[in-house]
């Protein structure tokens, strides 16, 4: 049920590929295409860790949201794949079981089954966080030389493209130059993922804007199909978790912003000595209000309550 807090994927019908820090992969059997069920928990992560109790209805928000940018970008940006095929398990009789199905619902994708680019696509259009430390040190952001001048938070003049390495489970990614990047993924797709990378943000930023929310910064992920040596927009796209999000009412350049998201549960896990712990339990205020920051940028983005969006989900 939507309501029940899920932090972990009770579903046995189906192997499990794998679990990341908010999300569970498992294994669809084959069809046409490889396919795999991409499963959103309620897990919340700050700074590295993950809590111990979850943020109500997170799962199904980041899904119908990833699912709403599916369908935008692929409007928006010219030659566009991604990995999305529809919400929820196959319709196949008796692949999950019913109890399954109601907890999957509205938390669940099917998605084609890549083969992921070992770095993080992250697109900046604004100078902050690790960018701004950097920028502060050397004029530079991914060793990329920047405008003289720029202050804490300012618009960049061009969205850049500052990919990161993908760290395994409990490391630390690595922020990297393009070139490094390149030679991670190889010289044959580096300029087509920058170009996919940059085109998806300016498109969403866009979007974004006319809602009231600026997109500082974000993190793409992409995959290979080997067979046709087609690159594919993967993972979740354009939400709280993996972009920072700005109200663009209170913005100001020059000082830090408050970010949509998680911007509560980070203070109040460093006014209580608590950022980096692990096992931490979130008290029900904190749990509420960020429930609501996770809410109302869902509502600003699609247009819909997510009550709405839940009740148009079939079965
Ligand atoms: N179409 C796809 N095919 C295969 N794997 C995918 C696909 N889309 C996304 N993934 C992978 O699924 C995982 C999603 O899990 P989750 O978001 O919880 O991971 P994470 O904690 O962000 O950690 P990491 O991304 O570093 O593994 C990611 O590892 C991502 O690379
Ligand atoms: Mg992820």
């Amino acid at each position: 049920m939507a309501s029940e807090i899920v932090t972990s994927i009770p579903l046995t019908s189906l192997p499990r590929l794998s679990q990341g820090k908010v999300r569970d992969l498992f294994s669809l059997p084959n069809g046409e295409i490889p396919t795999l069920l991409f499963v959103t928990s309620d897990r919340i992560s700050a700074y590295d860790v993950i809590l111990k109790n979850g943020i109500p209805t997170k799962g199904s928000i980041l899904t119908l949201l990833s699912a709403k940018w599916f369908d935008v970008l692929s409007s928006r940006v010219p030659g566009l794949k991604h990995h999305f095929l529809h919400l929820g398990p196959p319709s196949v009789s008796g692949l999950v079981t019913q109890d399954e199905k109601n907890m999957l619902r509205g938390r669940s994708m099917t998605v084609r089954r890549l083969k992921i680019f070992p770095i993080e696509a992250i697109v900046r259009g604004y100078v902050t966080g690790s960018a701004w430390a950097e920028y502060e040190k050397t004029q530079t952001i991914h060793d990329l030389p920047q405008p003289a001048g720029l202050k804490r938070c300012e618009r960049l003049p061009q969205p850049i493209y500052t990919p990161s390495t993908k760290a395994e489970l409990g490391d630390k990614d690595i922020n990297i130059s393009p070139d490094e990047a390149r030679k991670i993924v190889g010289d044959k797709y580096a300029s087509r993922l920058e170009e996919l990378a940059l085109s998806c943000y300016k498109a969403g930023a866009a979007y974004a804007e006319e809602r009231g929310i600026i997109i500082a910064d974000t993190k793409f992920e992409f995959g290979l199909d080997e067979e046709t040596d087609e690159i594919y927009l993967v993972d979740e796209v354009l939400t709280p978790d993996s972009s920072r999000f700005w109200s663009k009412a209170d913005y100001q350049v020059g000082r830090e912003q408050d970010s949509f998201d998680k911007q509560m549960l980070r203070n109040w896990l460093t006014d209580n000595g608590l950022k980096g712990k692990e096992g931490v339990e979130m008290p029900p205020d904190v749990v509420e209000s960020t429930k609501g920051r996770y809410t109302d940028v869902f509502e600003r983005l699609t247009g819909n309550s997510l009550e709405e969006a839940l009740k148009g989900l079939e079965n």
